[in-house]
């Protein structure tokens, strides 16, 4: 384990050295990774820093306002609307990994005007050890590591948690006074609740999914997953008052780890899965079906696409 009263300082003047008097962006996502080197680089170069978060209307529920709170104190803080310009390119698209590149180019251009606009020559990411070895893999193509530097000719990258594991960034962001909400998250994808949509990503799919996490999410907090989530899989047959009605299917899923590498699907107890079950289908009248994922990491993924 890290000791992180070491690490903090150490990561710190690492920071700075490499920056120096030039300008840094960083993009944040909401999770612990991105927050916790935000706050390490603010820390370090201050307003030299501008922490960017792009709103792809693909995230969870309440998190760009949760991103305003957590970093008003960061007074370069850029907060970019693009909500539509995702959905847009997302129209059609229905293979897994093409969905992740068009959402992973998206991004790229919205994080480049601003990286032009503010002319920083670093990128400080928030990259950890398993980030690193999934993204040597052939796994799945994880747009927020290693897709950046390509496009935006950055004079370096800094990547101060490159040899952490999340257990470890979760002491650093303790330590760092983050908000529990942001030191204990699960972690979160980059492309977002669009892998946890199977098939079209649209803004009646992402309505579902967005309420179902979210729910998920309160649920099972005092399973403390590694990570929770809800997908929607699919159409099937249900009745909703007299009628038969052809319903989104949501699977439920929730998993232990250390590092996202492997998982074991969590016991959840009945009682608590019919409380899912119901708020789900009772929240949202076009879900009619919701099930529970068993399976571990091998054979299946943690997300669903
Ligand atoms: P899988 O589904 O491959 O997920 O078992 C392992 C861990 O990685 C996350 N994940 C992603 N993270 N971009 C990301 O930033 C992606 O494209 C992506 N796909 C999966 C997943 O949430 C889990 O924590």
């Amino acid at each position: 384990m890290v000791d992180v009263e070491t690490f903090i300082p150490e990561a710190k003047a690492e920071i700075a050295e490499a920056i120096g008097d030039d300008n840094a962006v960083i993009a944040l996502s909401g999770g612990v990774d991105s927050s916790t080197a935000a706050a390490l680089a603010y820390d370090a170069i201050g307003d030299q820093l501008t922490p960017v978060y792009v709103d792809t209307g693909l995230m969870r529920k309440g998190e760009t306002e949760q991103i305003r709170e957590t970093f008003e104190y960061m007074d370069s803080l850029r907060i970019v609307d693009a909500t539509d310009r995702f959905l847009d390119e997302l129209e059609g698209v229905t293979d897994p990994e093409e969905k992740r590149h068009a959402i992973g180019e998206q991004f790229i251009r919205e994080f480049e005007t601003v990286a032009r606009e503010v002319e920083a020559e670093y990128l400080v990411q928030g990259t950890i050890y398993p980030d690193r070895i999934e993204s040597e893999g052939t796994i799945k193509s994880h747009h927020n590591v290693g897709g950046l530097p390509d496009v935006v000719d950055f004079d370096g990258i800094v990547e101060p948690m490159r040899d952490l594991y999340k257990d470890e960034v979760r002491e650093v962001a303790r330590e760092l006074n983050l908000e529990e909400i942001i030191s204990e998250r699960m972690p979160f994808p980059g492309p977002g609740l669009a892998v946890r949509i199977i098939g079209e990503v649209t803004a009646e799919k992402l309505d579902v999914a967005r309420e179902a996490n979210h729910v998920v999410e309160e649920e099972l907090e005092e399973y403390e997953p590694w990570q929770a989530l809800a997908a929607v899989i699919g159409k099937a047959t249900g009745v909703k008052g007299d009628n038969r009605v052809h319903g989104w299917v949501v699977a439920v899923r929730s998993v232990e780890s250390r590092d996202g590498m492997t998982a074991r699907a969590q016991e959840i107890d009945w009682e608590t899965l019919q409380r899912i079950q119901s708020r789900i289908t009772g929240e949202n009248d076009t879900v009619s079906r919701v099930v529970y994922d068993v399976t571990h990491k091998p054979p299946a993924t943690i997300e669903y696409e």
